[in-house]
C-alpha cells in the first residue's frame, strides 16, 4: 500500500518503523513522510511539505497516489488537515477538525464527558483571574490550572503553590496565541497512577490498544516541570485486570457514541488519560492522535499489521477486525532530551552513538529532534531529540536493554529519566499523581 505520514517526531517514526516492518505478511508498502525527520528517512521517502497545510498535504498525496494519509501530531488535526485530504477522497486516519476539539479546548472535551456521562475529574472554566482565584481556593491544593488551548504537554501546572497556580493562569491569559478570549480550566486534584490508553475508532466502532503509562514530569521521581513525556512503558502489571473493558464501556465508547450524536463523528485514536483513583477511574485528557513516547512502546507490541488497524479505521470498518494479537513482551522507551528542555532548548548538538545503540538486542533508536547539518552530521533540533525503545521478555530486561541503548548516545548537555519503569519493573503500582 502507498501510506503517506504526517508529521516529524518519534511518535510518526515509530509508526513508519511498524508499517515498514510489516513485510511480508501485507506485502510490501510504499512509505512516505511529510516533512519526516532523518530518522524516518531512512525508511521512507520524506518530502519538504508543511504538515500544517492541508492544501500541500492533499496535493502530494495525491501526486504520491497515496492509499491511506495518517496523521501523527495534533497541530495539523486541529488546523483541518485530515478533512482536507478526506474532501479529496483519499482515506485518512486522524479525525476532522472539529472532533480534534477533544483535545484542542479542554472546555469542549468537559462539555462532550458530561454529556456522555463520563467520569473526570470537575472542572471550572475561567476568563478572569478573579474566577481562578475563587476556583482554586474552592478546591483547595494542590491546585490544577489548565490553559485551555493546545500546549504541548506544558500548559498545565500542578501545584501547592497558590501564587504559581495564579502566575499561571496569569500567563495564559496573557498568551497572545490565544485571541481574543483566553481561557483557563481549574480542575479538581486527581491522586492515583496515570494510564495512557489509545482506543482507535472509526466513528462507531472503538478497539482499544493496549495500556501504556507516560513520565510527564522532566526529572526523576517526578520532579520538574511537564513534559511532552520522557519515557513509557507497556504493559502495566500492576493494573486491574478489566481495567481496559472498563474504560471502552465507561469512556471511550460512550465518547465516541456522543460524538457521532453531535454529527461529528471521531474517526482516529482517542488518546484516553487516565487517573486510577481512589475514588475510581478518571479521565485527565482526552487527546486525538497517538501520544508520543507511550506509542513508541504499545506498537513495538502490537503483532497485528498496524496498516491494517489504520486502514479499517479510516474506511469504518473496525468491526470486521479481527481481535488485535500481541506480543508476549515488555516494552519500555526513555526520551533523550535536549539540553534545556523543557525550557529553553539548545539546538545544534552533535548526536553520535544510535547505531552502536541499535546493534543491542531488542533495541531500536526513534528520532524526534534531530536534523542533518550542512556538513552531513546528525545534530539536535528540537527538545526531545530521541527515543530509545526496548523489548523484552519482561519490564526488567526492557528497562536493562533500553539503558543500555541510552549509555551509547552521546548528545552533550542532554538529560534523560533514570526511573522509566523502575517502580512497575520491581512488582510495584506505579506513578502516582504529585
Ligand atoms: P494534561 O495536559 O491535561 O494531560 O495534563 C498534564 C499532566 O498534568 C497530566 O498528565 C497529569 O500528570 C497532570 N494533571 C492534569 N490534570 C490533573 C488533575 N486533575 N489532577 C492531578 N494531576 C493532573
Ligand atoms: N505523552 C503525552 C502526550 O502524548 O500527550
Amino acid at each position: 500500500m502507498k501510506i503517506l505520514v504526517v508529521g516529524s517526531g518519534a511518535r510518526e517514526h515509530a509508526i513508519i518503523h511498524s508499517l515498514a516492518q510489516e513485510t511480508p505478511a501485507v506485502g510490501a508498502h510504499e512509505l512516505h513522510a511529510a516533512p519526516g525527520n532523518p530518522g524516518i528517512a531512512e525508511l521512507a521517502t520524506v518530502h519538504a511539505v508543511d504538515a500544517l497545510d492541508g492544501a500541500a498535504v492533499t496535493a502530494l498525496a495525491q501526486q504520491l497516489g497515496a492509499e491511506l494519509v495518517v496523521v501523527g501530531p495534533e497541530a495539523p488535526l486541529v488546523a483541518g488537515v485530515a478533512d482536507a485530504v478526506k474532501a479529496a477522497g483519499i482515506a485518512v486516519f486522524g479525525p476532522s477538525a472539529d472532533a480534534a476539539r477533544l483535545e484542542g479546548s479542554k472546555a469542549f472535551a468537559k462539555d462532550v464527558m458530561a454529556a456522555a456521562e463520563v467520569p473526570t475529574a470537575m472542572a471550572h472554566v475561567c476568563s478572569t483571574v478573579d474566577q481562578v482565584a475563587e476556583a482554586i481556593d474552592a478546591f483547595g491544593p494542590p491546585y490544577v490550572v489548565k490553559d485551555d488551548g493546545l500546549a504541548a504537554g506544558k500548559g498545565v501546572v500542578v501545584t501547592s503553590d497558590r501564587v504559581e497556580a495564579l502566575e499561571h493562569a496569569q500567563a495564559c491569559f496573557a498568551n497572545p496565541d490565544r485571541g481574543g478570549d483566553p481561557r483557563v480550566v481549574i480542575e479538581e486534584f486527581l491522586d492515583g497512577p496515570e494510564v495512557s490508553l489509545f482506543c482507535i475508532s472509526d466513528g462507531d466502532t472503538v478497539v482499544p490498544l493496549a495500556p501504556a503509562q507516560d513520565f510527564k514530569r522532566a526529572f526523576d521521581a517526578d520532579a520538574g516541570p511537564n513534559t511532552g513525556g520522557m519515557g513509557a512503558y507497556s504493559p502495566l502489571p500492576w493494573a486491574p485486570p478489566g481495567l481496559v473493558d472498563e474504560v471502552v464501556a465507561r469512556v471511550a465508547q460512550p465518547t465516541i457514541d456522543e460524538m457521532k450524536a453531535r454529527g461529528i463523528p471521531f474517526v482516529g485514536v482517542l488518546y484516553v488519560g487516565l487517573a486510577l483513583t481512589s475514588r475510581g477511574t478518571r479521565v485527565i485528557e482526552f487527546n486525538a492522535r497517538f501520544g508520543d513516547p507511550e506509542t513508541q512502546v504499545v506498537l513495538s507490541r502490537l503483532q497485528t499489521p498496524l496498516s491494517v488497524l489504520l486502514l479499517a479505521a479510516a474506511t469504518g470498518t473496525l468491526a470486521e477486525l479481527p481481535r488485535l494479537r500481541w506480543a508476549d513482551s515488555a516494552a519500555v522507551t526513555v526520551v533523550v532530551a535536549a539540553n534545556g528542555y523543557p525550557s529553553a532548548v539548545r539546538s545544534g548538538d552533535p548526536i553520535t552513538g544510535v547505531t552502536e545503540a541499535e546493534r543491542l538486542e531488542g533495541v531500536h533508536v526513534l528520532h524526534a529532534g534531530t536534523k542533518v547539518d550542512d556538513d552531513g552530521h546528525l545534530v539536535s533540533a528540537g527538545g526531545r531529540v530521541l527515543s530509545v525503545v526496548a523489548v523484552g521478555e519482561d519490564l526488567a530486561e526492557a528497562r536493562r536493554r533500553a539503558y543500555a541503548g541510552v549509555d551509547q548516545i552521546v548528545l552533550p548537555g542532554s538529560h534523560h529519566r533514570t526511573d522509566i519503569a523502575a517502580a512497575a519493573a520491581a512488582g510495584q503500582t506505579a506513578g502516582t499523581l504529585r
